[in-house]
């Protein structure tokens, strides 16, 4: 059964406004940071041996915080080498603050961007309408398959462009997080059908595992402080709210049973913990880095 609400993702200003207060609330940034500083400098080291330029595509990077943080531990660890960089995005606000931050970043010079304002479905036609054959050393695609309609197909097909010793990195929330746990109870009320919405990386690995492709993969543990979200009519608890539920404005649309039933799911120690009066939500990630 579709989802009868209005989805977040129809409102572009609104959910840019919930997914940076997110981003305040939880340590969604600081455990890729971890995976960043602790974990990619090997993989980077792997894809960049003997190779003087890397060819790189970053799907849904957003306002690509991330992403040049990526490349700073690139360069740290392959210095001298120069980068081709596909963004593929398709917010034009997130790509006008992705070169902002490159315009106010120092030292970027060994990258060459090339910015497309499209969806990956969008890319994937416009790539193959062009017959280009060119393979690609890294590409990552950061809680972003939530948006697309088919993930599996959609990591098919940026797989099909790796090189032979690329390495195509996918981050989405674990299906042991209080998301999975989220999405298994409400999935026919909350998820989207228009999109995958409600993917986790239990999925990726499901259809990975099922083709035998290789892929490594770690668990990023990560919180989201959600106690906001328990006071009936605080601007920034329903922000939050609607984040976690993917719906607009939640707590005035939906029915009184499904309001109760989801405020008592996030609370619940399936989802949440309580630590010092705060109710945590556990939002962890996993990173899976599959192979060509
Ligand atoms: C949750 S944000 C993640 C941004 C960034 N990767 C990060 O982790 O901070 C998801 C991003 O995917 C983008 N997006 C949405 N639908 C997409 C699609 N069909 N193809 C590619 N990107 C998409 C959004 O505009 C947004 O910038």
């Amino acid at each position: 059964m579709a989802s009868p609400f209005r989805s977040l993702v129809e409102d572009e200003s609104r959910y840019n406004k919930s997914f940076n207060l997110f981003l305040e609330r939880s340590s969604e940034h600081q455990c890729m940071q971890d995976f960043i500083h602790g974990v990619l400098p090997e993989i980077f080291e792997k894809i960049g041996k003997g190779k003087s330029s890397l060819n790189v595509i970053g799907v849904g990077s957003g306002a690509g915080q991330i992403d040049l943080q990526m490349f700073s531990q690139m360069r740290l660890k392959l210095p001298g080498i120069t980068v081709s960089n596909e963004v593929v995005e398709p917010s034009g606000d997130m790509l006008f603050k992705y070169k902002v931050l490159v315009s106010k970043t120092p030292n970027l010079e060994y990258i060459n961007f090339t910015w497309n304002k499209m969806t990956a479905s969008e890319f994937e036609t416009h790539w193959k309408e062009k017959k280009l054959d060119k393979k690609f050393d890294f590409i990552h695609m950061i809680q972003m398959l939530y948006y697309v309609k088919d993930p599996d197909a959609t990591v098919s097909f940026f797989r099909s462009l790796l090189s032979d010793s690329g390495k195509l990195v996918i981050i989405l929330v674990s299906g042991q997080s209080g998301w999975g746990k989220l999405w298994k109870t409400y999935r026919a009320e909350l998820c989207n059908t228009e999109i995958s919405q409600c993917v986790t990386t239990g999925d990726i690995r499901t259809f990975l595992d099922s083709k035998g492709i290789p892929y490594k993969s770690y668990l990023l543990p990560s919180q989201m402080d959600i106690t906001e979200s328990f006071t009936e009519g605080d601007e920034k608890g329903e922000l939050l709210l609607d984040f976690l539920t993917e719906v607009i404005d939640f707590s005035k649309n939906a029915s009184p049973t499904l309001k109760a039933g989801v405020m008592a799911l996030l609370r619940h120690p399936d989802c949440s913990s309580e630590v010092d009066g705060k109710v945590i939500f556990n939002n962890n990630l996993e990173v899976l880095v599959v192979e060509p």
